[in-house]
C-alpha cells in the first residue's frame, strides 16, 4: 500500500527522500514522487508511473531539486488509475501547499464540488487532491500554516496520514494522521515522518507514534505535537530495536529467502523468552486466569496468512483448551453482526498491525465489550496501541510481501497462547502440557534442520513450474497448513492453486483430477496418516502426481504410494505445522524463481493493506 516519507533538516532532502521510498518499495505501489521546497525557487516536483527507477531517471535528466525539506509517496492507487497525474505529491492550483497522503477521504466528492463552485481546477482523479486544494483556500483565512491545517481537518472524512510542504515555510513540514499509520523520527538537527519505520530506520532509531487527531510540525529545530484541540502533547519515544541491516538482503537474493531462512531465530527470539522452568509465562499480558476462566465463547480474527494461523489455531486451541473457538475472516466479522459480549475473548491476529479490516473488526469487537488480545510484529502499529492486551512475535521487520517468518512466529505464539490458556483453565494434563513446552523448546533447532537442505524443493520446481494449476489437500491440521501453502503459491508464482480438507474431494473436487494434475498431499498429522494415504490412492488412480509431505518415520509407508516424499522431523502435533509450513514456503519460492516471477513484490499485492 501506500507509503510516506518527510524529511526537514540541513541536508539535500531528495536523496534522504529517495533512499525512504526504496525501503519502502516493498509495500507495494504502482507511482512514485517526491516534492521539495526552498526559498529560491518554492516547491519543487516530481512524480511519475512506475517503479522508482523511473522517477530516478527522470531526476537525473533535469538539474537536481533545491531544498532541505521534502515528502515523498509511493502509490497504490484507488482512486484513479495509475499514471502520472494521479501520483502524489498533489500541489495546490496556486502552488502553494503539496502534499502526500496516505488512507481514502471518504468525503472527495462534496469537497470537489465545493471547490470547483469557488473556481478551483482540479488536474487529477483522486481524493487526496481535494487536501491540496482546500488548504490552498483556507490558507485565504489563515496566514498560519497550521490555522489552515486546523480547518481542513475539520471537513476531511475518512482516514488519512498527511505530509504537507508549504511553499513559503522551506523549512516546515507539518503532518497530521487519522486511521493510517504514520510516524516521527528524532535526529540531530534532522526530523522525520514516515508511514513505516524502514524509511527512516538508515537516520534514526528514535521514535513517536502519532495518535489521531494530532498533527506535528517539523522544522530542523525539533518537532512539535498537537492535538485534535490543538493543545500542544509530550510524545513518548520509542527505540526501533533493529537496525537497518534487518531491512536489506544481505546477499540473499531475496528477501523472501532470506527470512524463510531466518525462522529458526525468528522463532527462538519468539518463545524463549516466554519459556521458563518447564512454564509458559507471558510476563507482558494484563488478561488473568480469572479472566480466562470467565470467556464463554473465543474468536481468531485475521486477513490473509493471519487468518490460516487462526485456522491452525482453532484445532489447536479446542484441543488444549476444550473450549469452542471460532475462526473468522475480518472483513466478513466486521459486518457480520458477531455475537460477541463482555465474556468473549477475541484474538486478533495482524504481522502489520494496520490491516484495515483487521482493525474494523478489532474495533467492532471492543464496542460490543470484548476483552482483545492481538499477536502483532510492528511494535507501536494502530492494532497493537488499540487491544487490551499484545503479543509481539518477535520475528524482526519483515519486507517480502509474502509472509513467512511472522506466519512461523505467530503460530508459535498463538500455540503458546492456547497453552496458556489451558492451563488457566485446568483442561490440559501435565504430560501433555510438558510435551508441549519441551517440543517447543527444541523448534527453533528442528526448524534449523528443515532450512538446512533445499536440493529437494529446488528439483520438484524444476519439474513442476510450468503446471497450470496445483492442489493441496490434507485432513485437519493438514487442511489449515494446505490453505497457507496454496496462498504462498499463488501470491508468488501465480499458478492457480487451491487448498482442500481431503475427505471433501468426493464431494466434487476429484472432477478436476486428471492425467498429471499435480497434488501436494499433506500427511503431517499421525492420527489420520491412514486417511492421508487412502486420499493419495484416490488422486493417484485419476493420474495426478503427487508430492507427500510427511514426518521422517513415514517416509517409507508414503513412497511407496506418492511420487515424491518431503519430509520433516517429528513434534508434537499442535506445532507441525510450524515444521511443515518451510517446505511449502520453499516449494512456493523455487517455483516463483523457475517462472522468473518478482518474488518480493508480486503484481498488484501490497504488504501492508490499509483500505477495505
Ligand atoms: O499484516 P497482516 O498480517 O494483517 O496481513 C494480512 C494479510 O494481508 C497477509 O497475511 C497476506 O495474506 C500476505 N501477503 C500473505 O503472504
Amino acid at each position: 500500500m501506500c507509503g510516506i516519507v518527510g524529511y526537514t533538516g540541513n541536508a539535500p532532502a531528495v536523496p534522504v527522500l529517495l533512499d525512504g521510498l526504496e525501503r519502502l518499495e516493498y509495500r507495494g505501489y504502482d507511482s512514485a514522487g517526491v516534492a521539495v521546497v526552498s526559498r529560491e525557487r518554492g516547491l519543487q516536483i516530481e512524480k511519475c508511473k512506475g517503479r522508482l527507477s523511473a522517477l530516478r531517471e527522470k531526476l537525473d535528466g533535469q538539474p537536481p531539486l533545491a531544498g532541505t525539506a521534502g515528502i515523498g509517496h509511493t502509490r497504490w492507487a484507488t482512486h484513479g488509475e495509475p499514471n502520472d497525474v494521479n501520483s502524489h505529491p498533489h500541489v495546490s492550483q496556486n502552488g502553494r501547499v503539496a502534499i502526500v497522503h496516505n488512507g481514502i477521504i471518504e468525503n472527495y466528492v462534496e469537497i470537489k464540488e465545493f471547490l470547483l463552485h469557488k473556481g478551483v481546477a482540479f488536474r487529477s482523479d483522486t481524493d487526496s487532491e481535494v487536501v491540496a486544494q482546500l488548504l490552498e483556500y483556507c490558507f485565504n483565512d489563515h496566514s498560519d500554516p497550521l490555522d489552515a491545517v486546523y480547518a481542513v481537518l475539520e471537513r476531511l472524512e475518512g482516514a488519512y496520514a498527511l505530509g504537507i510542504l508549504c511553499a513559503d515555510r522551506p523549512d516546515m513540514l507539518i503532518a497530521a494522521r487519522k486511521d493510517a499509520p504514520l510516524l516521527l523520527g528524532y535526529g540531530d538537527g534532522e526530523s522525520f515522518i514516515a508511514s513505516d519505520a524502514t524509511a527512516i530506520i538508515a537516520h534514526t532509531r528514535d521514535v513517536a507514534y502519532m495518535e489521531d487527531g494530532e498533527v506535528a510540525v517539523l522544522t530542523r529545530a525539533g518537532v512539535q505535537v498537537f492535538d485534535e484541540y490543538r493543545r500542544p502533547i509530550e510524545k513518548e519515544h520509542h527505540f526501533i530495536e533493529w537496525d537497518v541491516s534487518a531491512a536489506e538482503k544481505g546477499g540473499y537474493a531475496h528477501f523472501m529467502f532470506k527470512e524463510i531462512m531466518e525462522q529458526p531465530e525468528a522463532l527462538r527470539q519468539t518463545i524463549s523468552p516466554r519459556l521458563r522452568d518447564g512454564r509458559v509465562v507471558f510476563e507482558e499480558l494484563h488478561i488473568t486466569a480469572e479472566d480466562v476462566r470467565r470467556f464463554r465463547r473465543i474468536f481468531i480474527v485475521a486477513c490473509g496468512s493471519s487468518y490460516h494461523v487462526g485456522m491452525v489455531g482453532k484445532y489447536n486451541l479446542e484441543r488444549l483448551m476444550r473450549t469452542p473457538v471460532e475462526v473468522a475472516l475480518a472483513s466478513e466479522f466486521r459486518y457480520s453482526d458477531p455475537l460477541i459480549d463482555k465474556d468473549s475473548l477475541v484474538i486478533v491476529i495482524s504481522q502489520s498491525g494496520e490491516t484495515l479490516d483487521t482493525m474494523a473488526a478489532l474495533r467492532e469487537a471492543r464496542n460490543r465489550g470484548a476483552y482483545v488480545l492481538s499477536i502483532v510484529n510492528v511494535v507501536g502499529s494502530s492494532i497493537a496501541r488499540e487491544s487490551d492486551d499484545v503479543l509481539y512475535t518477535w520475528a524482526g521487520p519483515e519486507i517480502a510481501v509474502a509472509t513467512t517468518k511472522a506466519y512461523s512466529t505467530q503460530l508459535a505464539l498463538l500455540t503458546m497462547l492456547g497453552l496458556w490458556m489451558a492451563r488457566c483453565l485446568d483442561r490440559v494434563e501435565q504430560t501433555e502440557y510438558d510435551a508441549v513446552v519441551s517440543e517447543l523448546e527444541a523448534l527453533p533447532a528442528k526448524l534449523a534442520e528443515v532450512v538446512s537442505s533445499t536440493e529437494i524443493y529446488q528439483y520438484l520446481a524444476s519439474l513442476y513450474f510450468n503446471q497450470e494449476c496445483i492442489f493441496y489437500i490434507g485432513r485437519n491440521l493438514d487442511y489449515a497448513l494446505g490453505l497457507e501453502g496454496s496462498l504462498k503459491l499463488k501470491e508468488i508464482s501465480y499458478i492457480h492453486s487451491e487448498s482442500y480438507a481431503a475427505g471433501e474431494l468426493k464431494h466434487g473436487t476429484i472432477s478436476l483430477i486428471e492425467q498429471g494434475t499435480l497434488v501436494m498431499s499433506l500427511a503431517t498429522y499421525g492420527p489420520l496418516l491412514d486417511k492421508a494415504v487412502s486420499n493419495i490412492v484416490e488422486v493417484k488412480s485419476r493420474g495426478a502426481d503427487v508430492v507427500a509431505l510427511t514426518t521422517e518415520e513415514h517416509r517409507q509407508r508414503l513412497e511407496a504410494i506418492a511420487s515424491h516424499v518431503l519430509t520433516i522431523p517429528r513434534t508434537h502435533p499442535v506445532l507441525q505445522p510450524n515444521l511443515g509450513v518451510v517446505p511449502l514456503q520453499l516449494f512456493a519460492y523455487y517455483i516463483a524463481l523457475h517462472r522468473g516471477c518478482d518474488i518480493d513484490k508480486p503484481k498488484n499485492l501490497a504488504k501492508s493493506v490499509t483500505v477495505e
